[in-house]
């Protein structure tokens, strides 16, 4: 794939890397911190658009970055592939469900790569393992006594998957999603739902931070006031799913079935050592199902819950919801075709505060190429490299001579100690605060090259402040590589390679790697394509 280009250091590594750590992973002596991180698992009925690239870059960044710190990683995505939903697409499509599922998960999987997303597995919930895994929760469930069988007739919403009583309608449609939902009577069992909502909240007030951002911590806790109904958790009305254990006239409703997925990565009904997991990244639009349904089996199954669940915002498209059937759907291939994968996940990840709803146009992703990634960031990596070559011969690291002014002093300053902010906001999800700090120093730095105006220097031939300014460029640039690394990690890989830092950029420790004086004497500037071309 010609998208991502890892420099030769890091090209062998990368080979095998995404998608397939999971095994080496757990071979691993297990002596640093796990961390976990999810992501939805996406439906297969309809080929990826940006929405699912958002939760996927966001849990990337955030992957990324806990490995540089030292963690040990459980990154996780997958494909949510039963239901009725895919059921019919696969039908309209002259195809069985699986071979239908079989193409789509391809598709995800390939857009995953052009992405660079570092997941280390990949859950179908069509696999024998998590089969296992579900048919082992429900079975837990239903001996502690929370299943039992009952009549169901209420408003069904099958894009949403999701129940529905009259009182929730609007306009006799789905309140979700605007579309027609079915009346559907049937025999199905039911989870007592109704015997956790109180438990669900006392979590939550013990645990401020289990619902993020706090907005959306709110609207849970009023619902979960209102009271709960019994879930129905079974279908008998089609039979693409895991079928009831013990009854295989019905088969699992989805959200039972997809929910579960997390604890298959982490090898329920044993613990590969990464659950609870540390944070379910999702959209705000399933939120209800996260942070109320999958509490309530967990806690009826005695397992752990997650630690945190966050809600990331909607995408609009140039101001207007995002549907199929306007023909405004955006797909992550030609956004990157046309503009470059770091390009876009930049876009993402800085241009909507992460928790918001954001509005995807061409003007502002075009804007923030333009300004922030060629200008700011891209001249400064070209400037930088290319006054190195003329004046130092290529050598960015050679020793400082005891000669720092008061600007040098000022800007390891400010690069000197590991940036505390910057941790803090990636711990939060806080993608676009981080960012914004970042390019404090990157424009620290463009200021600091037309004040210490390096080609004066040289004309004077201050050859000791020429050295010093060049170095402290560089330097600045390599700490600002590893901050940008888990946003944009093929271009941190190309500036660390244009500076010729050694060894591979994703093997760095990020604590060492923050700190000013790690660029070494003999280090050697490569010049390299512009890294971010500005766009006419
Ligand atoms: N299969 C379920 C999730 C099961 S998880 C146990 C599902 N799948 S989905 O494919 O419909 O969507 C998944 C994610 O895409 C959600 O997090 C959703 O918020 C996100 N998005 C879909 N459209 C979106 C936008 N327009 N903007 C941002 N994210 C959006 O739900």
């Amino acid at each position: 794939m010609s998208f991502f280009q890892p420099g030769p250091r890091c090209a062998a590594r990368r080979k095998g890397g995404i998608g397939a750590r999971m095994p080496d992973n757990l071979l691993l002596k297990r002596d640093g911190t796990r961390f976990c991180v999810t992501t939805p698992i996406y439906y297969v009925n309809d080929v990826p658009h940006v929405g699912h690239a958002y939760t996927t870059v966001a849990a990337d960044c955030l992957a990324r970055y806990k490995r540089l710190k030292g963690d040990e990683v459980l990154f996780v995505t997958g494909a949510d592939e039963h239901g009725q939903k895919v059921e019919k697409a696969a039908k309209a499509a002259g195809k069985t469900p699986q071979e239908f599922v079989d193409g789509i998960v391809a598709r995800f999987k390939d857009l995953w790569t052009k992405l660079n997303i570092s997941y280390d597995d990949f859950v179908r919930t069509t696999e024998d393992r998590h089969k296992k895994a579900v048919t082992h929760l429900w079975n837990t469930i239903n001996e502690k006594g929370d299943i039992y069988l009952g009549a169901y007739e209420d408003w069904y919403c099958t894009p949403c998957e999701n129940f529905l009583t009259e009182t929730q309608l609007v306009n006799g449609k789905c309140p979700d999603c605007g579309r027609i939902v079915e009346r559907l009577k049937e025999t199905s069992y039911f989870f007592k739902l109704s015997a956790y909502g109180e438990k669900i909240l006392a979590h939550i007030e013990a645990n401020p931070d289990f619902i993020q951002p706090v907005s959306k911590r709110n609207e849970i806790t009023s619902f979960l006031k209102t009271g709960l109904r019994d879930l129905s958790v079974s279908r008998t009305s089609f039979s693409w799913g895991i079928p009831v254990p013990g009854d295989p006239k019905h088969v699992l409703y989805v959200w039972f079935d997809a929910l579960t997925n997390y604890l298959t990565a982490t090898g329920y009904p044993e613990n590969n050592g990464f659950w609870p997991a540390d944070v379910h990244i999702i959209g705000k639009d399933i939120l209800r199902f996260h942070a109320v349904y999958w509490p309530a089996f967990l806690l009826s199954a005695d397992v752990a819950l997650p630690k945190k669940i966050f809600a990331h915002g909607w995408w609009t498209v140039e101001g207007r919801k995002m549907s199929k059937s306007k023909g405004n759907v955006v797909d992550p291939n030609a956004v990157i075709d046309k503009y470059g994968v770091d390009q876009f996940r930049y876009f993402l990840l800085r241009e909507v505060p992460f928790g918001l709803d954001g509005d995807f146009s061409i003007k502002a992703l075009e804007g923030r190429i333009n300004g922030d990634l060629a200008n700011d960031l891209g001249n400064l990596v070209s400037r930088t490299v290319s006054m190195i070559e003329k004046y130092r011969g290529g050598e960015a690291g050679l020793a400082i001579n005891g000669f720092d002014g008061a600007m040098e002093k000022d800007i390891q300053g400010r690069f000197g100690a590991p940036d505390i902010i910057y941790g803090q906001f990636m711990e939060n999800l806080q993608f676009h605060h981080a960012l914004d700090g970042v390019w404090i120093k990157i424009r620290l730095l463009n200021a600091y090259v037309d004040k210490s105006a390096p080609w004066v220097l040289a004309k004077n031939k201050d050859e000791a402040a020429l050295s010093n300014v060049l170095y402290t460029l560089a330097e600045g640039l390599r700490i600002i590589a590893v901050y940008l690394y888990p946003f944009m990690p093929s271009s941190a890989e190309k500036i660390w390679d244009a500076l010729g830092v050694e060894g591979c950029i994703e093997d760095v420790k990020f604590d060492e790697a923050v700190k000013w004086g790690g660029l070494k004497p003999g280090a050697k500037v490569k010049k390299t394509a512009p890294l971010f071309p500005r766009l006419s």
